[in-house]
């Protein structure tokens, strides 16, 4: 998976020159800024900035003064989010300004231009169709909208995104089925979607909403007609509060393909030994872990523990407008706090490239530039520690 990574870290033992250190840290920290990254594990919904939520709600008459005064208010309401519970309240709020296909369309592109910036090649992007389909909106009206921004920023700006729409875990499987049904249609409609929106997700409140409550819709949705959906990959929200035996059911009833967060496997040996042996694929949102109260501090996350123990895990942003910060502070955070080196960094990148719903083919051309971008860096320290 990320050979070279045990070498790396021998070799770093024998340097023993404190401004190699201070130096090093300095040109990994702008490696990182400038390296090409593959984000896997983003909501939509989660990257509505406080500005671009007033704009919405001010096009679409959507009164929300008994919620926040102003920009600044709606602000500090996310920075008071302190756990998953109050983080879901605020985001269900902010996204019901969502109604028309264009406002899909500038958040969609709102959310590509800043990832653009931290030098995003490849997004795959969750939506809550659930979420929207409450305030009256059709599928096809999420889908045209956030598919036109997608088709827009591949020309404009030379980065490539697929879609996710996922199932929210706290309403009922029945209204699950009937969100799939309305996909399932959007298909037969759009065939040319296939190429675009490539799986289904499960997120929100894992608590007493276990995996197995939607068992029947991902068995409908693996056993529905190829000529129309495509190939339907599958990802669930597991681990992430909720218990280790929520990973294992995602992988065993659902058929989870990645698991995003996954960071509560390290109680359970036994799936440590199956991700591990499987290379299943843990998305994990370091920033967004600490946000919403996972892990009271970044140096008391497991994600250092985790790539120890050889697990496929890499590192995204979850919600970057709540939680503090887009991918790339993602990675500069805990490098901060977990003393992450250069080969732990290239290997989470080379995680996420290995993880992406694409063709070999195209993850062939990531890993190139990804091995590009990092060459000057390796062979630098490598010369420094001779
Ligand atoms: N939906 C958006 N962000 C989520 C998270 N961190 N956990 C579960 N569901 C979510
Ligand atoms: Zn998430």
């Amino acid at each position: 998976m990320c050979r070279g990574r045990q070498q790396r870290q021998q070799k770093q033992k024998t340097a023993n020159y404190s401004d190699v250190n201070s130096q090093s840290s300095a040109m990994l920290k702008r490696f990182v800024t400038s390296m090409p990254k593959v984000e896997l594990h983003v909501h939509l919904e989660g990257t509505l900035e406080p500005e671009l939520v007033l704009t919405l709600a001010e096009r679409n008459n959507i009164d929300l003064s008994s919620y926040f005064k102003d920009v600044n208010d709606l602000r500090s309401k996310y920075e008071s989010i302190k756990c998953l519970n109050s983080f879901l309240q605020v985001y269900h709020r902010c996204a019901s300004v969502l109604r028309t296909e264009r406002d899909f369309y500038d958040a969609t592109m709102a959310y590509l231009s800043r990832a653009k910036k931290d030098n995003v090649v490849y997004a795959e992007l969750f939506f809550d169709p659930q979420c929207h389909k409450q305030t009256g909106v059709s599928f096809e009206t999420m889908a045209d909208g956030i598919l036109a921004a997608v088709d827009d920023a591949n020309h404009q700006l030379d980065i490539k995104c697929k879609l996710i729409p996922c199932f929210m875990r706290h309403l009922s499987e029945a209204s699950a089925m009937s969100m799939w049904s309305e996909i399932f249609k959007y298909f037969q409609q759009h065939p040319k979607a296939r190429d675009k929106i490539i799986g289904i997700g499960l997120d929100s409140d894992e608590q007493d909403n276990p995996p197995s409550k939607f068992h029947g819709v991902f068995w409908k949705i693996r056993h529905a007609s190829k000529s129309v959906v495509g190939d339907m990959h599958i990802v669930a929200h597991a681990g992430e509060e909720g218990p280790s035996n929520y990973i294992s059911q995602a992988l065993n009833l659902l058929r989870s393909e990645r698991i995003d967060h996954g960071v509560q496997c390290l109680s359970d040996d036994k799936l440590v030994q199956r991700l591990r042996d499987e290379h299943i694929p843990l998305t994990v949102c370091p920033l967004s872990n600490v946000k919403l109260g996972v892990f009271d501090t970044l140096k008391q996350h497991n994600l250092k523990r985790m790539l120890d123990f050889g697990l496929n895990v890499s590192i995204h942003s979850d919600n970057p407008a709540y939680v503090g910060g887009y991918i790339t502070q993602n990675y500069l955070a805990v490098i901060e706090a977990l003393g992450m080196n250069e080969s732990d960094v290239v290997c989470l990148a080379m995680n996420a490239i290995n993880s992406t719903f694409v063709l070999e083919s195209e993850r062939v051309v990531m890993r190139q530039q990804l091995r590009d971008a990092a060459r000057p860096l390796l062979l630098m320290l490598s010369a420094e520690y001779e």
